[in-house]
């Protein structure tokens, strides 16, 4: 297939494009409204057709031949423990869950948030939510007690998911008592929690609100799948903004199902029957989409991985896992190869291993730097795919599709847009700049099957933050530039989201957690470029006036802090005592230029500051603690 020819129906013929690759996945009911408008005038896919994601992703396998194929591998480095579930098992194990779910008084509609480990129950547990149309909402288990409240009472679901703990290399995160401190702030606390008891450590239960999930699933009846229009939500996902109540981010069932099938084929070059191993989290988009839906919805192997790519127990876990599963496609952050890179600079330990079977390794989450590229792709000698998404679009709005006939290869950029998305850039004032010129990246309207639709409890969020700055277009918030052959180059986000180990972080929502601190007058959180993790977060603080403590004293405390209300993967290990932030004339700090100030930099002094002579005291400060860049 031709990468140009596919491109251009998509975008002349966009109707007709995605009718056709609506064909491909089982209706209930085959859509006869491709695109139209839906509530608030907003593009809707496939309105009038009916389907059932988990059908797709499970039962459908299951009637068409594939039943005894591995659908899922579960690889726990940290527990020893491995697990194959075939599409049959799969399917009977989420059937029987959604029958507990059933009996616990979820419908259609419903929420339930899922707070888990990666552990097979907690796909178990999404495509159960999606088997009875009941919203999953899953909270990476990284997060905070804080955090997982503002999700529930944001979501306000009907039951909560968990288990007794997780573990991180060799520590035990004890997920129960983060849920009970959580339920005990919530203002619209589920009804009940489904408590998966892991041997390695189970926890207390609650009498009269927690259930013991084995204890469900052995008194329950398989539940069948409900026909659901397109349109309906299938999950809401919770991802940062730049104020610090996180958005959540909806998908319908038939748009999201449309993309997943067609970004295996085109972006992936993945088939039934290929293994798939995209080694993120349950709890962020990537594992949304490419663990658990888009590999099952085509019928190829998943890969569940609680580990690391290092310390559990080696960097050369991803090799070993290749070779064990004969894994065809490996998804990964950058900083995944980072870290392997700086404990084995010369990749050494995937010469050790069979990788015959691995064609394409994709990344994605941050930005791919061009020595983490050479390395990885000098040392597998293997096609490196560097694609760019967001959790609002749910699939790659820019690869270099495997599933076309090759193009060039161009360091640095993520390549040409997915068919379906048309790409501008755009200056301040909303003009299409020229080639090579940097500006806002925008998406035109519609924006193709699989992106959101809106923000849950905040459709006005939604139009505020993606849709009114440029008229008939969605912003996503980075800056980049297209060159003259419309090769994509996206250079960092143009607002205070920040990407901790392809983590999305908001600033502004660290600043929140650092102002509560009784003796804070004022802060800035900044992006400080990261030799590992592509960026950190770095505070500076103001005190308020005749408060005293000592600089060591201060940070320790606010790394506490929003450990304490963020989670420890937020990585806030810096914070500076000051005594000015940079600031306009009428109050608004300067982030740009002390981010600048903090990666050593150059920068000019912006025309509006209030009192230049600040930047000289910072940089001295952060000089002085050694802080002055994180390389
Ligand atoms: N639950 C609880 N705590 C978690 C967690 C989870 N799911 N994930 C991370 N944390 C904690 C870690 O234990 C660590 O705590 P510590 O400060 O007490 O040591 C902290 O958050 C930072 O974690 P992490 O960023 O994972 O750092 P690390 O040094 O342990 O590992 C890497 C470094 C590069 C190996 C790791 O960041 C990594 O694998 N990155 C890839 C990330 C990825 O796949 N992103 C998905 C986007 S596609
Ligand atoms: P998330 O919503 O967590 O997937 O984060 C999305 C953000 O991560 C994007 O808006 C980008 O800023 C960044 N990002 C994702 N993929 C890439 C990539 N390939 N190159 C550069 N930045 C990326």
């Amino acid at each position: 297939m031709n990468y140009q020819s596919e491109y251009s129906d998509a975008q002349k013929h966009p109707k007709a494009f995605w009718k056709k690759q609506a064909e491909s996945i089982h209706w209930f009911r085959k859509p006869t409204k491709i695109l139209s408008k839906g509530e608030h005038g907003i593009d809707r896919w496939f309105s009038d057709g009916e389907l059932n994601t988990a059908f797709l992703a499970l039962d459908y396998h299951v009637l068409n031949g594939r039943g005894e194929q591995v659908a899922l591998i579960y690889e726990s480095p940290v527990t020893h423990l491995e697990r194959q579930y075939t599409y049959r098992q799969l399917t009977d194990e989420v059937a029987l869950f959604a029958g507990v779910l059933k009996q616990h008084g979820v419908v259609k509609g419903d929420r339930v948030v899922i707070y888990m480990p990666m552990i097979p129950e907690a796909a178990i547990a999404m495509l159960a939510c999606a088997r009875l149309g009941a919203i999953h909402s899953v909270v990476f288990g990284g997060f905070a007690a804080n955090e997982l409240a503002n999700r529930i009472d944001d979501a306000q679901p009907k039951l909560l998911i968990t288990a007794s703990c997780g573990v991180e290399v060799e520590k035990l995160i004890h997920y129960k008592p983060l849920v009970d401190a959580a339920i005990a702030q919530c203002v619209y606390p589920p009804e009940e929690c489904i408590v998966y008891q892991r041997a390695i450590s189970p926890c207390d239960m609650i009498l009269g609100r927690d259930v013991d999930w084995l204890d469900a699933m052995s008194h329950a009846k398989p539940a069948d799948c409900v026909s659901l229009a397109a349109t309906d939500p299938l999950y809401v996902l919770y991802t940062s903004g730049t104020t610090g109540k996180p958005k959540g981010v909806v998908r319908d069932n038939g748009g999201h199902a449309v993309a997943m099938q067609y970004s295996m084929k085109s972006v992936y070059d993945m088939h039934a029957g290929d293994v798939f191993w995209a080694a993120s989290d349950v709890g962020w988009v990537v594992g949304h989409s490419y663990i658990v839906y888009a590999p099952l919805i085509m019928g190829c192997t998943t890969i569940l991985y609680e580990g690391k790519p290092v310390k559990t127990p080696d960097a050369a876990s991803f090799w070993r896992i290749c070779e064990k599963y004969r894994v065809n496609g490996l998804f990964a952050a950058p900083t995944a190869f980072r870290a392997i890179r700086k404990e084995d600079p010369e990749c050494a330990l995937a010469t050790e291993f069979d990788l015959s079977a691995l064609k394409t390794i994709f990344m994605a989450g941050e930005r791919l730097d061009s020595s983490t590229y050479q390395w990885v792709s000098e040392h597998l000698q293997l096609p490196i795919v560097d694609h760019w998404w967001q959790t609002e679009t749910g699939w790659a709005i820019a690869a270099n599709h495997r599933g076309f006939e090759p193009i060039e290869v161009k360091a640095g950029s993520v390549a040409r847009p997915s068919p379906g998305f048309v790409i501008d850039i755009l200056d301040e004032e909303g003009n299409v700049v020229a080639a090579n010129q940097a500006g806002n990246i925008a998406i035109r309207l519609p924006l193709p099957p699989g992106c959101l639709p809106t923000i849950w409890n905040g459709h006005e969020r939604f139009v505020d933050g993606y849709l009114t700055a440029f008229p008939n277009y969605y912003l996503t918030g980075d800056g980049g530039f297209l060159d003259d052959d419309g090769y994509l180059f996206v250079q960092g986000r143009t607002d205070d989201i920040i990407n901790v180990a392809g983590h999305r972080l908001s600033t502004g929502e660290m600043e929140d957690v650092v102002g509560t601190h009784a003796m804070v007058a004022e802060c800035a959180v900044i992006g400080q470029a990261s030799q590992l993790k592509g960026e950190e977060p770095l505070g500076l603080v103001i005190i308020k006036n005749g408060m005293t403590i000592t600089p060591e004293a201060l940070e320790e405390e606010l790394v506490a802090l929003v450990r304490q209300q963020i989670g420890a993967m937020a990585c806030f290990r810096r914070a500076v005592l000051v005594t000015r932030l940079p600031k306009t004339r009428s109050g608004k700090i300067l982030r740009k230029v002390l981010r600048s100030i903090a990666n050593g930099e150059e920068y000019q002094i912006p025309a509006t500051i209030d009192d230049p002579s600040c930047l000289a005291d910072i940089e001295e400060t952060l000089n002085s603690m050694g802080y002055q860049s994180l390389k």
